[in-house]
């Protein structure tokens, strides 16, 4: 059996849904007992659970041959966005060593191998660091920055004709397609490493800039669009214009520095790196309905 956790959210959809193609035993996870429903007419069993609570996770995840987990999403007018962070850890590595199942792919990023100094993305190197420490055999997949992020500036962008953001505008990034995060656990779920952890490191075909992505935009909605870097205070300015706490957005303040200065970056060595299929073009075209 695998277990997938988040599976109305953008990755863990995709993960039960190519594993219930291949025929594979699921059961999802949700919160909501009418979130499953949809999930239960495909064929998946479903279970009842909060990912904080270890109990009601441990028995979903019991015995199962691999588990899909990610750290829920803060929201983002939240005044204390890491208050939540130790519970939400705690209750997935005491559902880990309650259950024991035989593999679990946890959802991390890119630079999560970094303490600090990342913004959200310091938690993940706290999951990876607990779920380590559990015993349980895990895939750390480091995913790079979501495409799917563009997503709330694309209609200021095409209006005004102009992408503001605060990264450099002509750095390359890594940057992936929630759909191939999916397809890429789903794999790895089926591929499980049966001791220790393995860090595996995803981003798209290739690389892009602020620069490339304001091209790829224009190339989608067939009209001029500018790529204009902020200053990281104006990114925080204007995240919060847009109802982020101002702890919500010295996080990203953060994390957009840290990607400026590659603080934010693959660790390579011994982490496996694959590349996705999709295009970032073909994520604009979606995210647009086009
Ligand atoms: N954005 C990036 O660039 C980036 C890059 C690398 C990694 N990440 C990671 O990706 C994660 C988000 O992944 P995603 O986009 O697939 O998720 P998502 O679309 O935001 O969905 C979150 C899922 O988590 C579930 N959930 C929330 N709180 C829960 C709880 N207490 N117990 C059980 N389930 C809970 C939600 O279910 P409900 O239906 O119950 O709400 C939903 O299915 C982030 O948290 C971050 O760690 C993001």
């Amino acid at each position: 059996m695998f277990v997938v956790a988040g599976v109305s959210g953008h990755t863990g959809s995709v993960v039960a849904e190519t594993l219930l193609s291949q025929r594979k035993p699921v059961r999802v996870v949700v919160r909501d007992a009418a979130r499953g429903e949809a999930w239960k007419a495909r064929g998946a069993e479903v279970a009842v659970a909060s990912l904080t609570d270890a109990e009601a996770f441990g028995r979903a995840i019991e015995g199962a041959e691999g588990v899909y987990v990610l750290l829920p999403p803060f929201g983002f007018a939240d005044e204390d966005p890491s208050r939540e962070r130790p519970a939400q850890i705690a209750g997935i590595t005491g559902a880990l060593r309650k259950g024991r199942p035989a593999h679990v792919v946890v959802l991390s990023s890119i630079g999560a191998q970094h303490p600090a100094g990342t913004g959200p993305i310091a938690a993940l190197h706290a999951l990876e660091r607990e779920v380590a420490a559990t015993g349980v055999p895990a895939t750390f997949l480091r995913a790079a920055y979501f495409m799917e992020n563009w997503g709330a500036s694309l209609a200021g962008a095409i209006e005004g004709g102009a992408l503001y953001n605060a990264l450099i505008a002509d750095k390359k990034i890594s940057q992936v397609a929630t759909r191939d995060i999916g397809t890429t656990a789903a794999r790895l779920l089926v591929e499980p490493v049966r001791s220790g952890t393995r860090v595996v490191e995803l981003s798209g075909p290739v690389d892009y800039s602020l620069d490339d992505t304001a091209a790829a935009l224009s190339a989608v909605v067939g009209k001029p669009i500018a790529a204009v870097q902020v200053p990281i205070e104006g990114l925080k300015g204007a995240l919060k214009g847009m109802g982020a706490s101002a702890a919500v957005a010295d996080l990203y303040g953060e994390m957009t520095d840290a990607i400026n200065r590659d603080h934010v970056s693959f660790e390579g060595g011994a982490a496996l790196r694959v590349r996705g299929a999709t295009t970032l073009e073909t994520v604009l075209r979606s995210l647009l309905g086009r």
